[in-house]
C-alpha cells in the first residue's frame, strides 16, 4: 500500500529493504507459524512487514520504533486501512521498546550499536523461547574499495552467522535477498527520480534527477551479487530451571 511522501521519499517501495512480496509472504508464513503474541518491530520504518505479521497472527499484538515521523505517519494510515488500528502502536524512541516473543530488526540493527552490542542489546528484548527476525547486510563476495568505503567492514555471511552464535541465539532459519528482492527495492527507489526524468519539462529539474538516478544506479550494478542481505530468524533458548 502506497502512500504519497515527499519527492524520493519510498514512494515505490512496499519495504524499505530488498524484499519481495514472495520472499515477503515466505518470512511470514514462517515466523506467524509460532503464534507470536508480543511482536516488536525496531526500526521499523512504515511497519510493512509488521503490518502484514499482525494481518496473519490475529491474536497478535504489535508495537513499531521509528524515529522517522513521516514513516509512523504512513504506518498508521497503513494499518488503519486494513484494520489493524486496535493491535498495533508505534513511537520513536528505543528506549520505549518493551520484551517480546518475536522481535524484527531489518536494516536497523545499526540504531542500536554494532553488530555484536545490536546482539547483546536484543537478547534482553527477546523472551526466553523467543525469536528474532535478524535482516541485516553482508558481504556476498570480496567488495571493491569504493564500497567497502561506503558499506564499511562488513561479515560474510559465515562470520554473520557465528557471531550471532557466539552471543548466544540459535540460528532457526536463513533467507538471502535474491536478485529479485534486490532488483525490486534498488529499481523502487530510482523510480523517484525516474518518474520526474520523464515527466519534467524543467530542464533543471531533469538534469539534476537525471544524475542522481544515474550515480545510485550505477553504484547498485556494481555492488549487485557482492553485498548481500541475509534474514536470519534467530531464537533465545529457554532459561535453565536449576
Ligand atoms: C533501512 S530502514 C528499514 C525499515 C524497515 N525495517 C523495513 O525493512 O522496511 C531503517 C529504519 O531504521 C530507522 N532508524 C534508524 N536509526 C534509528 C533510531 N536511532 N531510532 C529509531 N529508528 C531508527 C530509520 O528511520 C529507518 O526507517
Amino acid at each position: 500500500m502506497r502512500r504519497r511522501g515527499p519527492a524520493g521519499y519510498y514512494e515505490w517501495l512496499d519495504f524499505n529493504s530488498p524484499m519481495t512480496d514472495e520472499t515477503a509472504n515466505r518470512l511470514v508464513a514462517r515466523l506467524a507459524a509460532g503464534e507470536p503474541r508480543r511482536i516488536l518491530d525496531i526500526g521499523c520504518g512504515w511497519g510493512e512487514l509488521l503490518l502484514r505479521l499482525l494481518d496473519a497472527c490475529q491474536r497478535a499484538t504489535g508495537h513499531g520504533i521509528d524515529r522517522d515521523g513521516v514513516l509512523i505517519d504512513r504506518a498508521l494510515a497503513n494499518a488503519s486501512a486494513r484494520r489493524l488500528r486496535d493491535r498495533v502502536t508505534f513511537s520513536a524512541e528505543l528506549a520505549d521498546a518493551e520484551p517480546a516473543d518475536l522481535v524484527l530488526t531489518v536494516g536497523a540493527e545499526h540504531a542500536i550499536g554494532t553488530l555484536d552490542e545490536a546482539m547483546a542489546h536484543l537478547w534482553t528484548l527477546v523472551e526466553p523461547c523467543g525469536r528474532l527476525l535478524l535482516g541485516t547486510a553482508f558481504w556476498e563476495r570480496p567488495p571493491g574499495p569504493e564500497q567497502l568505503e561506503v558499506f564499511g567492514p562488513l561479515p560474510r555471511l559465515d562470520e554473520l552467522v557465528d557471531r550471532t552464535v557466539a552471543a548466544g541465539w540459535r540460528p532457526l532459519d536463513l533467507q538471502v535477498a535474491t536478485m529479485a528482492d534486490w532488483d525490486r527495492f534498488e529499481f523502487g527507489y530510482l523510480r523517484n527520480w525516474e518518474q520526474v526524468v520523464m515527466a519534467a519539462t524543467d530542464p533543471e529539474a531533469a538534469d539534476e534527477a537525471r544524475s542522481a538516478a544515474d550515480a545510485h544506479r550505477a553504484g547498485y550494478l556494481t555492488r549487485r551479487g557482492v553485498l548481500g542481505f541475509a534474514y536470519l530468524t534467530l531464537g533465545r533458548p529457554a532459561e535453565p530451571s536449576r
